[in-house]
């Protein structure tokens, strides 16, 4: 009888001991968090319509052989791994998935960083190595240091100073400073959408899905506010010329904008939800997907100014914008489908559907880069002449998937991901498209450039492609030519004036000071001396060259 108890009893404990959750706190919760609401690694719990986890079989197989940014299980049975699966499939209350003022503030903290000192901000290019939880910091071929950080989602946005925020899909905001040497953190959320910060760096914008909320930060993470929202908002961006946030929801007609100055909040409606969005770089309209369309928005007024039937859903997310021959363009990978979408901007015409040999995610380039760069889900990236449209293909590695192009800001260096666990970040000379380094890396993905990922530098990086065409005949940016350098001028004019000289030259040269006038009237549309003005702009700052 005893025995029996004794035998009875042991059986419990070792049941208990192997309970789903025992040994998710024993195993799992280090990185996942005790309460399964992510630590350094994301939350593990089902949470319809914003996340699902995946199917018993592929969450077996994450743990038993681990993946990108996490090690494997390899010592846990099946019978164990099952009941983990159970466990972590279980509901968590609603109460405990408040995320409010004061456990926000209470989770800032700091990080102690190599100082560096960043010669070129050009050339600065954080890399996101997700296999070690690390991002690195490169200027130019050079890897200046590493720091940790998981998870990274939605891109990484730099103030004008250098500061970079990055955001974690678990919630988490760091900011990382170069030169003073730190990383704060700060967990805004559970389950962060993106960030977006304004042009002069004062405040960091965060869409969260859980709770759904969106909150303002100042530039050292400290919270300013926190709005609670119904509905999954889209993606949040800035509106550098605006100094305001513009976001969308994905089940709700409606646009908002955020005014950080005097935290406004406004509501529009439009006449349908968005799928997802992004902003043209002269800030003149919305660009959103809607059902295998893309519609296009005044952003003034709202109003629908055209809708194009695409042949799947635009990765609006990854779309990239260039100038040629008098036209603007732009182009997107459709999700899942093979296919580049290429479209003309501002008179809003489908020119071109470009077949890929796997579904693209990414379509990358620079505003000094010939090439658009598309990665295909396979070991080759495809490269769209942006003059010709012509397309060729590049293999880094046979048998070794290729990813995510990104470039210095002159767009001299090319950077491509092997997307491997053995892998590496790959350097080519953006315009020859010669190999020229290699750095071994585990799962690098993302990487962030602070001229490409400064939204205000945008409208500039096209104002440089027409003046390119239009006016680098007797125009250079800062030695003289026929015309004196433009950066010249940038500096010392009124922009009226400027607009003046480019638009009438025959009436204002006098008002410059010139005794005769020799150059010509250029013709330009608005968008073109829109962006010109921009480049002027970025010129003056000395932000392009
Ligand atoms: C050392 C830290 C660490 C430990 C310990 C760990 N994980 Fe992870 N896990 C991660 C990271 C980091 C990720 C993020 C995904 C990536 O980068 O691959 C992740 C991702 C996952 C995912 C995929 C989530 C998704 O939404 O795609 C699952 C499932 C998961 N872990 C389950 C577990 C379970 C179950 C355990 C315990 C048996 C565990 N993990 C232990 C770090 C860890
Ligand atoms: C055919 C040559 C030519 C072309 C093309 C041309 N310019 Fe000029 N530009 C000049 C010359 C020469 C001057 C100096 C004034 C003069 O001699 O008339 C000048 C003057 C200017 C000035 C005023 C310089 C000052 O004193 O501050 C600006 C600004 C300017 N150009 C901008 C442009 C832009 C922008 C374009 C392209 C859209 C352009 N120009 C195209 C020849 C040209």
């Amino acid at each position: 009888m005893r025995l029996k108890a004794f035998l009875l009893s042991m059986l419990f404990c070792s049941l208990s001991l192997g309970g789903g959750a025992e040994l998710y706190l024993k195993h799992c919760s280090v990185c996942h968090g005790e309460d399964r609401l992510g630590k350094v690694a994301p939350p593990l719990f089902p949470f319809p319509p914003f996340f699902n986890l995946k199917s018993d079989e592929e969450l077996s197989k994450i743990i038993k052989e681990g993946s990108t940014g996490m090690p494997a299980f390899k010592e846990l049975r099946d019978d164990e791994i099952r009941v983990i699966v159970e466990f972590i499939k279980k509901p968590i209350e609603k109460e405990k998935l408040e995320w409010k003022e004061d456990r926000i503030r209470e989770s800032l903290h700091s990080l102690q960083t190599e100082k560096l000192r960043i010669k070129s901000l050009s050339d600065y290019t954080l890399v996101v190595e997700r296999g070690k939880n690390s991002v690195w910091v490169m200027e130019g071929e050079r890897l200046l240091a590493k720091f940790p950080f998981s998870n990274m989602h939605g891109g990484i946005k730099f103030s004008p100073d250098g500061t970079a925020y990055i955001p974690s899909r678990d919630g988490w905001v760091g900011r990382f400073s170069p030169q003073e040497g730190e990383l704060k953190k700060v967990r805004a959320c559970i389950y962060l959408r993106n960030i977006a910060l304004s042009a002069d760096g004062r405040y960091l914008a965060v869409s969260c899905w859980l709770p759904s909320a969106l909150l303002l930060f100042d530039r050292d993470l400290n919270l300013l506010k926190r709005f609670e929202m119904e509905g999954r908002v889209n993606a949040i961006y800035e509106l550098p010329s605006k100094g305001a946030f513009v976001f969308t929801f994905r089940d709700k007609p409606l646009v908002g904008f955020f005014n950080p100055l005097d935290m406004s909040l406004e509501y529009r409606s439009i006449d349908t939800p968005l799928e997802d969005f992004t902003i043209d770089p002269l800030e003149e309209y919305l660009i959103a997907s809607s059902k295998d369309s893309l519609r296009i928005y005044s952003l003034d007024n709202l109003r629908l100014v055209k809708e194009i039937k695409a042949g799947g859903l635009p990765h609006l997310a990854s779309v990239s914008f260039w100038y040629s021959k008098g036209n603007f363009y732009f182009a997107t990978p459709l999700l899942k489908k093979p296919v580049l979408s290429i479209w003309k901007a501002y008179s809003w015409e489908h020119v071109k559907d470009i077949p890929l040999r796997g579904e693209g995610f990414l379509a990358r380039s620079n505003y000094k880069n010939p090439y658009l760069w598309v990665d295909t889900s396979s070991d080759s990236l495809i490269l769209v002449d942006k003059r010709t449209l012509d397309v060729f293909e590049i293999t880094p590695y046979e048998g070794k998937r290729a990813t995510h192009a990104e470039f210095t800001g002159d767009g001299r260096i090319a950077y491509v991901s092997l997307y491997e666990k053995e892998g590496a970040l790959v350097l080519y000379d953006g315009v020859s498209l010669k190999k020229i380094g290699e750095l071994p890396a585990s799962f690098p993905a993302g990487k962030y450039n602070y001229i490409n990922k400064s939204r205000r530098l945008e409208a500039a990086g096209l104002g440089y492609q027409v003046f390119m065409e239009k006016c680098w005949g007797c125009h250079h940016t800062t030695k003289p030519a026929f015309g004196p350098p433009l950066r010249w001028s940038a500096q010392r004019r009124e922009k009226a004036l400027i607009m003046a000289q480019v638009l009438d030259p025959q009436n204002t040269y006098r008002l410059l000071g010139y005794s005769r006038n020799a150059m010509p009237k250029v013709e330009l549309k608005e968008e073109e001396l829109k962006a010109l003005i921009n480049f002027m702009e970025a010129l003056k700052d000395g932000w392009m060259d």
